[in-house]
Order: structure tokens, then C-alpha cells, then sequence
């Protein structure tokens, strides 16, 4: 794999996630594992994207998600539907942009250095199977580059799952 990729480098942000989606794709190859691919996905973009301090899953069980592979400081276990950004994510089914964490009401301040952060939901053929969440320790790190590149990450995750192992959602998994 190559090495850490840069804006600059890329030429763009957009072509940044680009790239970035392509290496996930050859990355991922053939395996359908969930734990070891979303595992990947969490280590290459803590790799590769600029200026973040936490990426991670997030998945359903129950009426919560609770705390999937991810790179970065220990961080809450369980967060409940509808709570925090993460919660609030899940719970409407839709990618959130967070550009400053103390402005959002009910913000669960895992890693005190995280000031901006975004949420983007994992649908599979409109089951919610949980979220993946990017903090950033700058305000305003994250706009609508960053919620369709990393929208683009969790397609290629989640294409990685088709026909594969996803994990049994059918006690858990919510009606988008
Ligand atoms: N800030 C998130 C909690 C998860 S941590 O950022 C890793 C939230 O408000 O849902």
C-alpha cells in the first residue's frame, strides 16, 4: 500500500477521496470479513485523511450502537439512538457536519481535543447497521467534500459486505 496521502498531492480534496476509495477497494479485494474489513477502512483513512484524531464505527444493536473497530483514543462504549452526534446520525438516517462540537447540542465529548467531527450513516439496502464517525481537533474541518468522499468510503465498505458476512441486524436492524 502506499503512503500517507496528502491534499496537495492529490490536487484536490475530492481527488483525494478519490484515490482513497480506490486503495480502499484494492485493499479490501476479495474479503467479505465485517470486523477485518471495517478494521481496514478505519486504518487507512486515519492514514490518509489530514488534520483527524478519531475515525471509527459505530454499530446497531438494539435500540444503541455500540463501539466497532476504530483508530484513535479509547472512546465511549454505547451510545443511544438519538443521542450525540453519532446517535442523532443513526436515528435520522443521514450524514451529519459537525464544524464545531460545542454548538451541537448533546455532543458526547469523547476525546476532549475533538472540535469538529462528522457522522455518516451506513445503509444497507436501508438498514441502518450503524454509523462512521470522523473527529477532527480543528473547527470546521470537515464540508461537503468530506460528506461525499467519506459517504463514497462507506459505499465501498459496505459493496465489500455484498454477499458477504454481514452481521445478523435482523433483531437489530432499523428501517431507514
Ligand atoms: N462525539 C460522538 C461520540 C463518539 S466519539 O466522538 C468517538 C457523538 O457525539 O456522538
Amino acid at each position: 500500500m502506499s503512503s500517507v496521502l496528502r491534499p496537495s498531492a492529490a490536487g484536490s480534496k475530492a481527488a483525494l477521496y478519490e484515490q482513497i476509495c480506490e486503495q480502499l477497494g484494492n485493499l479490501l479485494g476479495d474479503e467479505t470479513n465485517f470486523v477485518a474489513n471495517a478494521a481496514n477502512t478505519t486504518a487507512l483513512l486515519f492514514q490518509s485523511l489530514p488534520d483527524i484524531n478519531w475515525v471509527g464505527f459505530y454499530l446497531v444493536e438494539g435500540e444503541e450502537l455500540v463501539l466497532g473497530p476504530f483508530q484513535g483514543k479509547p472512546a465511549c462504549a454505547r451510545i443511544a439512538f438519538g443521542k450525540g452526534v453519532c446517535g442523532t446520525a443513526a436515528a435520522e438516517a443521514t450524514t451529519i457536519v459537525v464544524s464545531d462540537v460545542e454548538r451541537f447540542p448533546g455532543h458526547i465529548a469523547c476525546d476532549a481535543s475533538s472540535q469538529s467531527e462528522i457522522v455518516v450513516p451506513l445503509l444497507n439496502w436501508g438498514n441502518l447497521m450503524g454509523v462512521l464517525d470522523v473527529d477532527s481537533a480543528s473547527l470546521n474541518r470537515f464540508d461537503e467534500d468530506d460528506r461525499e468522499g467519506l459517504e463514497s468510503i462507506v459505499s465501498v465498505f459496505l459493496a465489500s459486505q455484498a454477499g458477504g458476512d454481514l452481521p445478523d441486524l435482523s433483531e437489530a436492524a432499523h428501517s431507514a
